[in-house]
């Protein structure tokens, strides 16, 4: 008996110097009390409570499987963002659509110094060059991606000296006659090459953007003031635009009207394409959609883009962006207002009221968008990685997101 009890204390004595030798490694101290019966099995209770972050399951959704069988989901996307290795997963598992933010403008491909250098030769077959190209075709075509090609004419970012005898910034502009030249030749050697080089990638192109500018002196609602198109060729410019654009474009490849503000100027624009699309030469109209939380997609969007498909016209939204303020409640009016959209829309092509191929979104992050201050895309941006925001979620459509506006 004695003997079992001086086991006993010895036992105790060499349990407690063993506990406080382990004290030293800054863990917190355990009593004699917490040390669990080595014999008896681990209950719940026991194991302490790692605190690992619930995945939702949302994440594993991709955006353009959640809509293949209504539309294309797209993303523009400049050079910089296409060169981010960071970013590729995102973009690839999101987006089937691409469009170059700026390299397939014709401030990109048109080669001025050649065109200058290359007279007279040049003077109605102006050099294009082809090199902005690359890095966004290639990305495409390794990833799976269609391009929607942006944009063939435009009064911006198109240099005045495309439209000069001499193609210099000051030169006498050039008649009619010759402009219709270059026109044609531009287009024929722009489709040629991405035919040839990149056969499929392209299934449409913006053949002429923001054209339509009521108010502007045009009876028909034209733009006029800062439009060498109209100044130089004339009212009947973009018929001729969509007649060579046909004659060039590869069976099968789509050509667009692109404007903003659409809902504004239906009537001018379905009254100027109405023509063009009698003689076969156009397929649709892209809606850019700039908008912001207070924009009404029901009246701007849907009804607008309704009224094109009622007119016979494939419809694409094409610029997505909805800018907000940044707060937690600007953020949440975003998420809705994207939700809005893009379940109104899936349902409208479901119910065959809008013939709709593609919602492209305009950029990836609000790092790069040309409204960054405005914060209107799907993703923010810390410096290194992008981060999903309320609204990439809204168009993966959870269901804690409200899909009504005011
Ligand atoms: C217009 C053009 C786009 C782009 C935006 C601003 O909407 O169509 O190509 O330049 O302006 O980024």
């Amino acid at each position: 008996m004695r003997t079992r009890k001086i086991l006993a204390f010895l036992c105790a004595l060499v349990l407690i110097v063993g506990l406080c030798a382990c004290d030293g490694g800054g863990d917190a101290a355990v009593t004699p009390t917490e040390v669990p019966s080595p014999t008896s099995e681990p209950t719940p209770t026991d194991i302490p409570a790692t605190p690992t972050p619930t995945p939702n399951p949302l994440d594993s959704v991709s955006i353009k499987d959640l809509y293949k069988n209504e539309f294309k989901v797209g993303v523009a996307l400049p050079n910089s963002v296409i060169g981010n290795a960071v970013l590729k997963n995102e973009i690839v598992t999101n987006f089937n659509s691409m469009t170059l933010e700026n390299e397939s403008k014709p401030s990109s491909l048109l080669d001025i110094n050649a065109s200058q250098k290359g007279l007279p030769d040049t003077y109605t077959e102006p050099k294009v060059k082809f090199d902005s190209l690359t890095k966004g075709f290639d990305f495409a075509k390794e990833n799976g991606m269609s391009v929607r090609f942006h944009t063939l004419l435009w009064h911006e970012q198109t240099p005045r000296s495309f439209f000069t005898e001499d193609y210099t910034q000051s030169g006498t502009l050039v008649s009619r006659e010759v402009m219709l030249k270059r026109m044609e030749s531009y287009i024929r050697q722009v489709m040629k090459y991405v035919s040839e080089t990149y056969p499929g990638l392209v299934y449409c192109y913006d053949v002429v953007n923001e054209a339509i500018n009521p108010g502007d002196g045009d009876p028909n609602g034209l733009r006029v003031k800062s439009s060498f198109w109209y100044q130089v060729v004339g009212p009947d410019f973009m018929e001729y635009a969509f007649a060579y654009a046909r004659k060039y474009a590869p069976e099968g490849v789509d050509l667009y009207y692109n404007d903003f503000n659409c809902y504004s100027k239906k009537k001018q624009i379905i009254d100027n394409l109405t023509p063009i699309l009698q003689a076969g030469n156009i397929d649709g109209i892209g809606m850019q959609c700039h908008l912001d939380t207070h924009s009404s997609v029901a009246r701007e969007v849907k009804a607008t883009a309704q009224e094109f498909t009622k007119a016979g016209f494939k419809v694409q939204i094409t610029e997505l962006d909805i800018g907000t303020s940044n707060t937690e409640s600007g953020f949440e009016a975003q998420a809705m207002k994207y939700k809005v959209l893009f379940t109104q829309i899936q349902k409208a092509k479901q119910e065959g009221t809008i013939d709709i191929d593609c919602i492209t979104i305009w950029g990836l992050h609000d790092g790069v968008s040309w409204r960054g201050s405005e914060y209107p895309l799907l993703y923010s941006w810390n410096g290194l990685q992008v981060k999903r925001k309320r609204a990439w979620y809204a168009v993966v459509q959870d269901p804690s997101i409200r899909a009504i506006e005011y």
